[in-house]
This record gives structure tokens, sequence and C-alpha cells, in this order.
């Protein structure tokens, strides 16, 4: 998969792109990353970008014809047909949750453009841009940690960028749970104990502690994920226990 990002603060991404499994995956050549400045993009000896709202009000807004060149430039091209989606961040847009994680994870090339000051012209959502995405009820500064949270929950997503023993698909999130508890150890640390259950070796015994665990947290922590699950019987008597 190949992940351009289109920017104003370029800066921001060398290092948490240069770190962990996000490294791993490019020195692997199963993902590979762009990032661009939009300014490159920008006419005139001063290379604006943005510019004063029409209409008046405070901030500056983001100019179309840049930001329009930096996707052009970065698409593929037509004839090669791939699978590209083109992506504003913004916080007026639809919420990343793990399936939309997903459902980006299937295309071959995701644009992220990243949106900056009080907004960007209109024109980019209209007749630019496939999607809009936020990470959540909050505001930032900018679009860019939101690129950066969006493309890490993607990338790992993609084959082979987890490794086999960590494969996405064992998420407890992609299931709709929340993780069960996990201790290392000592077994003992400053008289706390780790639960017997996980000394035994007693597989079935643990696998079953886990789910209970992993159950009664979402049920306690997450009552609107808890709603949304298929409880089984079992899943019932657990819970009661
Ligand atoms: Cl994508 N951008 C900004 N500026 N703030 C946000 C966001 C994006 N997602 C949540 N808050």
């Amino acid at each position: 998969m190949t992940i351009t990002v289109l920017t104003l603060f370029p800066e921001m991404f060398p290092g948490p792109l240069g770190a962990s499994m996000i490294k791993r995956a490019q020195e692997q050549g199963l993902l590979a990353i762009g990032v661009t400045d939009i300014r490159d993009y920008a006419e005139g000896r001063h290379r604006v970008a943005d510019d004063a709202p029409f209409g008046g009000g405070a901030g500056m807004v983001m100019k179309p014809e840049p930001i329009f060149a930096a996707v052009e430039a970065a698409r593929c091209p037509a004839e090669l047909g791939c699978r590209e989606r083109v992506i504003l961040l913004t916080p007026q847009g639809r919420t990343l949750n793990q399936g939309v994680a997903a459902e980006l994870a299937g295309y071959e090339h995701l644009i992220l453009v990243c949106g900056h000051y009080e907004g960007v012209d209109e024109r980019v959502r209209e007749h630019l841009v496939d999607d809009e995405l936020s990470i959540g009820d909050y505001v930032l500064t900018g679009g860019e940690l939101a690129a950066l949270v969006v493309l890490d929950a993607v990338a790992r997503l993609v084959p082979g960028v987890l490794g086999a023993e960590e494969g996405a698909a064992e998420d407890s999130f992609a299931a709709g749970l929340l993780e069960y508890p996990q201790y290392t150890r000592p077994a003992e640390f400053r008289g706390w104990q780790v639960p017997e259950v996980l000394l035994s070796g007693h597989h079935e015994q643990i696998r079953r502690w886990r789910h209970q665990q992993a159950l009664k947290r979402t049920r306690d922590r997450r009552p609107d994920l808890f709603e949304k699950l298929q409880v089984t019987e079992d899943d019932w008597e657990l819970l009661e226990e």
C-alpha cells in the first residue's frame, strides 16, 4: 500500500514514521509513505497557500489551487486504474473507527490531505476529495496528527505489517470487545499476585478467563459497545460468575 500525505507541516512526520512497526513495514516494502509540502505547489515568489476568507471573519483559509495541484501530482496514472482514495482530515468528517480503518486498508493508494487554519476552501470538499475523516470529537490545531492516526490504524491492517503472532484479526476490538488484562513476570510484584489461572498452564481455562474479563470490561467501561455485541448463553453465564 502507498500512502501520500499532503501537508503544510511536513516536519511533523519523520519522527512517528521512523519508529516501530511503521518503520519496519516501510523497510520490508509493505508500505510506501510519501510526505509532500503543499507549499511546493503554491504559485508566486512567496508560495502562499492560505488567504483571508471571502465575507470576512477571523483566521485564514487554505487556497484551492495548491491542494488541487498537489493531489493531481500525487495521483496514480489513470491508465494503471489503481484503487485510490483522496481523504481530507477535518473535524467535520465522519469519525474514524476500526471499520473505517478496515475499509481504507483495501485501497492501493491513500492520499491524506491535512486541513489547517479555519478551514479549507469548500471547492476542495466539493470537487476533489472522496471522503472526509475526523478522529474524534475534539479540536486539534490541524489534520497532521489525525493523518498519522489514520495512517497507523490502516497500516497495521495491511497483510504482513503485524507479525503472524499478533495478527490483526485477533484484535478483540475487531470482535467488538475490549482487551482482557495482561500480565508478565514477576508473578508477584510488591505483594500483588498475577491471577492464579494464568500460571496454571491450563489453556482452556485461560481462554475462558480472558473471554470473561473482556466481556466484563466491555460491559462496565463501554456499554455502547456491549449493546452491539451478540452475547451468547455462555457469555451471560461467564458474566454472572
Ligand atoms: Cl481530522 N482535524 C482537526 N483539526 N481536529 C480534529 C480532527 C481533524 N479530528 C479530530 N479533531
